[in-house]
C-alpha cells in the first residue's frame, strides 16, 4: 500500500519548487540585462554620450556649421536667436518635468515636442523631425545640462 505523502513532505516539495521557479526567474530574462560592462565598454558609451551632448551644445548655442552637417540650418531659427540666448546653460527647460500638460500648447507634450515648440515659436523656424539626430544632440544637451535635477513629471 502506498503511503500518502506527509504535510511535511508536501511543504518541503513546494518549498523546493517554488526555490527552484524563483532561481529561473532571476537567472532568467533579467540576465541578458545583467552582463557585467567592462570599463573599455563603459568609456565608449559614456563618450557615445557625450558626443551627443557636445553636437546639442553647439546646436543649442546656434553653430552654423554644427547646424549644416546635421541637416537643420534653414529650421532651427529664423530670427538669429539661438536658444542659449534664452536659456543660459539650458536654464528653464526643466527636462526633468516631461512629459506633462504643456500651457502654452495646451496639449500633454513631451521635451521633444517643446524643443519643437520653441524652434517653431520664439525662433519661428520650422519643426525638425522628432526622431533626427539634431534633436536627440539638442536632448542630450538639455538633460546633461540638467543632470542631478530630481524627476517630477508633469510638474508644471
Ligand atoms: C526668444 C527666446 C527663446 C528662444 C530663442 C528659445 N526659447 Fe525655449 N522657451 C522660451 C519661452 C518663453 C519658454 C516658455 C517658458 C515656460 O515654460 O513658461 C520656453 C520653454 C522651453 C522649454 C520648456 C520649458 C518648460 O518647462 O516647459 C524647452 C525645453 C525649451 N524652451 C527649449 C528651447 C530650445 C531647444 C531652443 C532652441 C531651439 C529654445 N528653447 C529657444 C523662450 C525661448
Amino acid at each position: 500500500m502506498k503511503s500518502k505523502p506527509s504535510f511535511l513532505g508536501l511543504l518541503q516539495y513546494s518549498a523546493i519548487a517554488g526555490g527552484v521557479i524563483v532561481v529561473a526567474i532571476l537567472a532568467g530574462p533579467t540576465r541578458a540585462h545583467k552582463d557585467p560592462v567592462t570599463p573599455a565598454q563603459l568609456k565608449v558609451y559614456q563618450e557615445v554620450f557625450m558626443e551627443e551632448v557636445r553636437k546639442g551644445d553647439l546646436l543649442f548655442h546656434g553653430d552654423t556649421a554644427t547646424a549644416e552637417a546635421m541637416g537643420v540650418a534653414d529650421d532651427l531659427s529664423k530670427t538669429g536667436m539661438a536658444c542659449a540666448m534664452c536659456h543660459p546653460m539650458a536654464s528653464d527647460t526643466h527636462p526633468q518635468s516631461f512629459p506633462k500638460f504643456q500651457a502654452q500648447m495646451a496639449k500633454f507634450a513631451t521635451l521633444r515636442d517643446m524643443i519643437n515648440w520653441c524652434i517653431e515659436k520664439p525662433n519661428q523656424g520650422v519643426k525638425i523631425d522628432p526622431e533626427s539626430d539634431a534633436m536627440k544632440a539638442l536632448e542630450a544637451y538639455i538633460t546633461w545640462s540638467n543632470g542631478g535635477s530630481v524627476l517630477q513629471p508633469g510638474k508644471f
